[in-house]
């Protein structure tokens, strides 16, 4: 169920920065797990914790660092391949002396396909996933078909998917999926008090773009 050769990122060209390459380097063997076709024990990796989530994109991490401080009691895998962002998290997870954070570098698709075991996850966040307006793109939209099949799997029986996007169209894409799975219910919710601004989000407000947040339970 590999997302094929269509991705649903495009590697960015920004820059990383010294710092962010140097946190990469020092705290990837503390933070950081190493893709492999290997199903992953959460308490391995997160001692003592029983609750976990899988953040998809989490671009810069800041978004993550606040989550993550405010549950101490979940355990947040964080998965994205934006090289900046990987960097600048671990050096976040650092500074916050965070211990319920653990990073991955690789396409969610594979880990979800051949790291993450059946009925693990309590919930997933994707937080503004690339809208790819354009409709020869739509293919790339990480939410489809699959990736609901895919994560209905994953998902523990009353998991949950929160979503938030600043692209109407894209939001009413997410409807119409969600309405078609059967093994999910949910919709529009209102913004959460836990959801903190992301990066993305305050580019999108400033453009005026509306948010629009949904939650997906698995039944
Ligand atoms: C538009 S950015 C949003 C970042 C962040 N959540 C925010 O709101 O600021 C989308 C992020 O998802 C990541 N991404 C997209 N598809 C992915 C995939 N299949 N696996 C891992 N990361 C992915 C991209 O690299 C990018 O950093």
């Amino acid at each position: 169920m590999e997302n094929g050769t269509v991705k649903s990122f495009k590697l960015r060209g920004s820059r990383i920065t010294d710092a962010q390459t140097a946190a990469r380097q020092r705290l990837w063997p503390t933070f950081g797990i190493d893709y492999e076709s290997k199903d992953l024990i959460f308490p391995d990796h997160f001692p003592g914790l029983s609750t976990f989530t899988m953040e998809i994109g989490f671009g810069m991490g800041e978004a993550t660092v606040e989550i993550a401080k405010a549950f101490p009691e979940v355990g947040f895998l964080a998965v994205d391949v934006h090289q900046p962002g990987i960097g600048k998290l671990l050096a976040m997870v650092e500074e916050n002396v965070l211990r319920n954070i653990r990073v991955m570098d690789e396409d969610a698709h594979l880990i979800l396909q051949n790291m993450i075991s059946d009925n693990s996850l309590d919930s997933i966040h994707l937080f503004f996933p690339d809208p790819w307006p354009k409709t020869r793109h739509h293919k790339r939209r990480i939410v489809n078909e699959r990736f609901i099949e895919l994560i209905s799997g994953k998902l523990k029986e009353n998991g949950v998917i929160h979503i938030a996007t600043d692209w109407l169209p894209y939001a009413r894409w997410i409807q119409d999926q969600f309405e078609t799975a059967s093994k999910f219910s949910g919709g529009v919710v209102d913004r959460p008090d836990w959801r903190p601004l992301t990066r993305f989000e305050g580019q999108g407000i400033r453009k005026d773009h509306h948010v629009t947040d949904m939650s997906y339970r698995k039944v």
